[in-house]
């Protein structure tokens, strides 16, 4: 067995410790050292797969709750849960009966309710409109045609019906801005009238003036 120079050799067996001076500490050290990887820094390590993929799970379920309760980042999205709000007891709208009139009724009536000589009745001073709330909300649900005197006057046209086109609400707002507009002076209904004779007649043609006289007798 010959002796490697490089490889410092253990204990004589006779016990005695060589002398270490030729021993090339260095030079061994040198090689050991470079043979060795060095140690991978920690914390640096790529995270495990399964990680990967919970985190991408998480954000999808994340991003789901936001789309679906985050209320489009809306302020009053936070109101639905909040009893105390206004949300909680949703006002009633407030129809604007002069507003209907300019829309629906005024292209025949006429902005003055004055109305058209032979052609279109005028609402002003009309007892068809002011002796009972009941006669007008029947006209404007169903309309009215054939011979009708109003004010002395006699018109022989036909008025459409508003039952399709027309809520409850708005009814009874444009009824009362008639009622009370030009010199009428009748008092205002609400709109529970207009819903009471819409379930009590359902549908029907238009009146004749004659049976609005009878409708009003038999109330
Ligand atoms: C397309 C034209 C037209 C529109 C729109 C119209 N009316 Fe009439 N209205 C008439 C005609 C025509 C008569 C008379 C029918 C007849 O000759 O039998 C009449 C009659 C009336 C009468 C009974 C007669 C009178 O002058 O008092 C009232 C009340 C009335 N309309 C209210 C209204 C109200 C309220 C509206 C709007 C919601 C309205 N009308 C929309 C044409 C119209």
């Amino acid at each position: 067995m010959t002796k490697n120079r490089n490889i410092p050799e253990g204990p004589e067996k006779s016990g005695e410790f060589r002398d270490s001076t030729d021993t090339p500490v260095d030079d061994i050290h040198r090689r050991i050292v470079g043979r060795e990887q060095t140690e991978p820094d920690e914390g640096l390590e790529p995270p495990p797969a399964w990680v990967w993929v919970a985190s991408v799970l998480f954000l999808f379920a994340m991003g789901f709750y936001l789309g679906r309760y985050g209320g489009s980042w809306s302020t009053v999205a936070h109101e639905v849960e909040s009893p105390m709000s206004a949300a909680a007891t949703p006002a009633k709208r407030v129809v604007d009966g002069a507003q209907v009139f300019v829309g629906v009724c005024q292209t025949c009536h006429q902005a003055n309710g004055g109305g058209v000589s032979g052609q279109y009745p005028p609402l002003a001073d009309s007892d068809w409109l002011t002796s009972d709330p009941e006669t007008p909300v029947r006209i404007v649900l169903f309309g009215l045609e054939g011979p009708i005197t109003v004010n002395g006057s006699s018109f022989n046209n036909k008025m459409p019906q508003f039952a399709d086109k027309l809520a409850d609400d708005e009814i009874a707002a444009v009824v009362n801005h008639v009622r009370s507009s030009w010199g009428n002076d009748a008092p205002p209904i609400d709109e529970a009238v207009v819903a009471g004779i819409r379930a009590e007649i359902g549908t029907r043609g238009p009146w004749g003036a004659a049976e609005l006289l009878d409708a009003r007798k038999r109330k």
